[in-house]
């Protein structure tokens, strides 16, 4: 069964052909990064209209590279939720509107699904696993007992690590989105050069699991120089390999508890700070664990994992109505959300 996916939860227009939820038949993602580098952020309004002119020339092509036509698709896609809402919209009303018109099944993802299924599109990979969600809108540690089973064991308490490189790439004017850049910047810098805060979260009130980077942040923007060790010098490249390794080793000292608590060996990263080469070289050490990283192209936003879960929907019988609405949180991805009613589905 051949599924196009469409994701626009935030900026990237994608859209993807997925084959029995494996094989990537095309895979386009038109970036937005140019239009909100300027603003060195995403700035949402851009962001909907540049979807709004993009979202029917990028299905459009992925039809093309698939060399297929709609004829041959057997379900449509899209994001409902999380995300920007008036990035999901766009794609979502665009993804319901074409499985109207073409009288084909609906399937309304969920974003975090998708990022955790990106793995998938690459690899086999057995249930459960603990799931290292990592983007620039949450930091989850979850036991993955199935494609739409993902159970929260730990997240963040305030900003996302994504979130982190980002807005600290933004106040040392090194460029967007931040992660990327840090990441490279890092290679040539010494993450022993400053002492950067750990947070400590084994406080009653939080989760074994949790972490946290709103700390972390202002200790790399606001207060560096009290951080400095001596010896060495304020570089970027210093601040970013510093900073770098605080909020890589943030993850995977939790990561490493829920590995020891549940005796599960199998890790699976998704998102795009799942790119990050140190994350990846911390949890390459760890030769008693099984850790499985989507190849580069599939850790950031594409069609391609949405195609590839709704498969497994699709197979299951379970698609959604066309009156599906967009939802910009769900509550259990956030701390403090818990109260919040979830709308929309899954
Ligand atoms: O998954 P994603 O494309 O979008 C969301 O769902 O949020 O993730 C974007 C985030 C941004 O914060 C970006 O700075 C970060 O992923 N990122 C990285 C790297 N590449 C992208 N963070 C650290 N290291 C990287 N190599
Ligand atoms: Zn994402």
């Amino acid at each position: 069964m051949k599924v196009l996916g469409i994701e626009s939860s935030c900026d990237e227009t994608a859209c993807a052909i997925v084959e029995d939820g494996k094989k990537i038949i095309s895979n386009v993602v038109a970036t937005q990064i140019p239009f909100h580098q300027v603003y060195k952020g995403v700035v949402p309004e851009i962001a909907s209209r540049k979807h709004a002119e993009w979202i029917l020339p990028v299905v459009r092509q992925a039809l093309t590279e698939a060399n297929m036509t709609l004829d041959q698709v057997d379900a449509i896609a899209a994001t409902n939720r999380p995300g920007l809402m008036g990035s999901l919209l766009v794609g979502l009303t665009f993804g319901k509107t074409l499985a109207w018109a073409t009288n084909k099944p609906f399937i309304a993802i969920n974003h975090m699904l998708g990022h955790i299924y990106a793995a998938h599109l690459a690899n086999d990979i057995e249930y459960p696993y603990l799931g290292l969600l990592v983007s620039g809108g949450h930091s989850i540690i979850a036991k993955v007992n199935g494609f739409d089973d993902l159970e929260v064991l730990g997240t963040t308490i305030d900003d996302s690590v994504g979130e982190a490189f980002d807005k600290v790439a933004k106040f040392y004017g090194l460029g967007y989105p931040g992660g990327v850049i840090i990441d490279k910047l890092a290679q040539a810098g010494d993450p022993k050069s400053f002492a950067f805060p750990v947070p400590k979260l084994d406080k009653r009130e939080n989760n074994r699991y949790d972490v946290s980077f709103s700390g972390l942040k202002t200790a790399v923007i606001h207060q560096a120089d009290m951080f400095l060790k001596p010896g060495y010098e304020k570089t970027n490249e210093n601040i970013c390999a510093a900073f770098q390794e605080t909020a890589c080793k943030t993850l995977t000292s939790r990561l490493f508890r829920a590995v020891e608590d549940t005796g599960i060996k199998t890790v699976v990263a998704g998102g795009g700070v799942a790119a990050n080469s140190r994350l990846r070289a911390i949890l390459a050490e760890r030769t008693d664990i099984k850790c499985i990283f989507p190849p580069l192209k599939l850790c950031g936003d594409n069609g391609a994992m949405i195609a590839g879960v709704a498969y497994h929907f699709l197979k299951r019988g379970d698609t959604s109505g066309l009156d599906t609405t967009a939802c910009a949180r769900i509550p259990q991805f956030k701390r403090g959300l818990a109260n919040l009613e979830a709308f929309g589905r899954r």
